[in-house]
């Protein structure tokens, strides 16, 4: 009987551990950004919540030869870690690497998702630039680690306050991560900032992570730097999504040390195994220098022509808004003067006016809108017209 009473509570016990666990470590915040696009982006009329550009076909990216050529790969599992041809032209963006410091992925968020959990641990800290794309700060806080934000301060142009992150360093810091150019705000670290970040992670041996996936839509068409090279701990990720405005080919990459690059590659085995052979193809060709050139510059000339027609709509709403312009990216960032959830007003769009944007409240950020400006102008203007007519509304009512 005895036994009998040990045993089970042995079981109850057993059983209670095994939901503290499921509860501390598979639980997951929504992904309040991805979630909302997931479920609405192809439901409504205007959908401004892309933060790329608009996508290529294939036919505008490639010649017949190539075209040809893909008719003729076979459609196998290919080299796993991605192809050499493709590994060689990622590892041309950054000077200090070779082929064995890439690792292809699923787009960049594998290639983030990959770089969280290969390196950290429960109970460690990760030290993370807010507002932020949010996918690692939800993925850290699912495997258990501590969480520790430092922001990007509207007053400081979009920099960082770099004594809130000198604060949020401790010697128990794993990892410091950014979003650089950054989503949503689209702005772009200072070189005091950068310095002060690897300065930092060289104090306590921490990793940088450090979401480069806007890197090449600078909007004055000066590339910025990557962290790869300027610190021996630094994982760079990036892909073909939002600059190269390919993202359904589901193209990115880690770029980081041998060691961890490996590490990441069998970490990969877990996840999705391989990267297509026929995006692989397209990429390899999309990074060829006269390409990269022509998607890099068509790109330029959308976000350039559609951010000044942008400012013109904000600057006679300029009593509602204020903005301080991206320096790379689609996306717009802007705070409104009105009295209303961010949440709410966006739902209202989508389900008064069939217009879709981002809320502030994904960010952490109410009382701000991300208004993506990628997209082909006729379809931007057409879109923010729906926008005019609900604000109008709002001011009436
Ligand atoms: C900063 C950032 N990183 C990663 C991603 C994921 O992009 P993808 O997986 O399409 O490359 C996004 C998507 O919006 C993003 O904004």
């Amino acid at each position: 009987m005895k036994q009998f009473f040990s045993d089970g509570i042995f079981l109850v016990a057993k059983f209670i551990k095994k939901k503290i666990t499921y509860i501390l470590f598979m639980k997951i915040e929504t992904f309040e950004l991805e979630r909302r696009q997931s479920l609405w982006e192809n439901f409504v009329d205007y959908n401004l919540t892309e933060s790329g550009i608009h996508p290529f076909t294939l036919e505008e990216l490639l010649n017949l030869d190539q075209l040809e050529e893909l008719f003729n790969i076979r459609i196998g599992y290919g080299q796993t870690n991605g192809s050499i041809g493709l590994r060689d032209a990622i590892s041309n963006l950054y000077p200090t690497s070779s082929i064995d410091n890439i690792l292809v992925t699923n787009g960049s968020a594998e290639a983030n998702f990959i770089s969280i959990w290969s390196i950290l641990e429960k109970d460690e800290d990760y030290v993370v630039m807010l507002p932020n794309y949010m996918q690692t700060w939800g993925l850290a806080q699912s495997f258990g680690t501590n969480v520790r934000p430092f922001y990007l301060k509207e007053e400081l142009n979009w920099q960082p306050d770099l004594d809130e992150l000198k604060d949020a360093i401790t010697s128990n810091t794993k990892m410091i991560s950014v979003c650089n150019p950054n989503n949503p705000t689209g702005s772009i670290l200072n070189g005091e900032a950068m310095n002060c970040i690897i300065d930092l992670a060289q104090d306590v041996d921490a990793f940088i992570h450090s979401d480069e996936v806007y890197r090449g839509a600078e909007l004055d068409g000066k590339e910025i730097e990557t962290f790869y090279g300027k610190y021996d701990k630094v994982i760079a990720v990036a892909g073909l999504s939002k600059a190269y405005s390919l993202p359904g080919l589901r193209m990115g990459w880690i770029v980081a040390p041998e060691d961890i690059a490996a590490k990441a590659w069998a970490y990969h085995d877990y996840t999705t195994i391989s990267p297509c052979v026929l995006s692989q193809q397209i990429a390899e060709w999309a990074l060829q220098n006269d390409k990269r050139e022509m998607i890099l510059t068509r790109n330029r000339k959308i976000l350039n022509e559609n951010l000044e027609f942008f400012l013109d709509w904000v600057e006679t709403r300029k009593h509602l808004f204020s903005f301080i312009p991206q320096k790379a990216g689609a996306m717009s960032f802007v705070r409104y003067n009105l009295d209303i959830n961010s949440t709410e007003l966006t739902e209202q769009l989508r389900k008064e006016k069939s217009l879709l944007i981002v809320a502030g409240d994904c960010f952490g950020m109410d009382g701000y809108l991300r208004i993506g400006i990628g997209s082909e102008k006729d379809y931007l203007l057409k879109g923010l017209e729906r926008f005019a007519e609900l604000l109008e509304e709002l001011i009436d009512s």
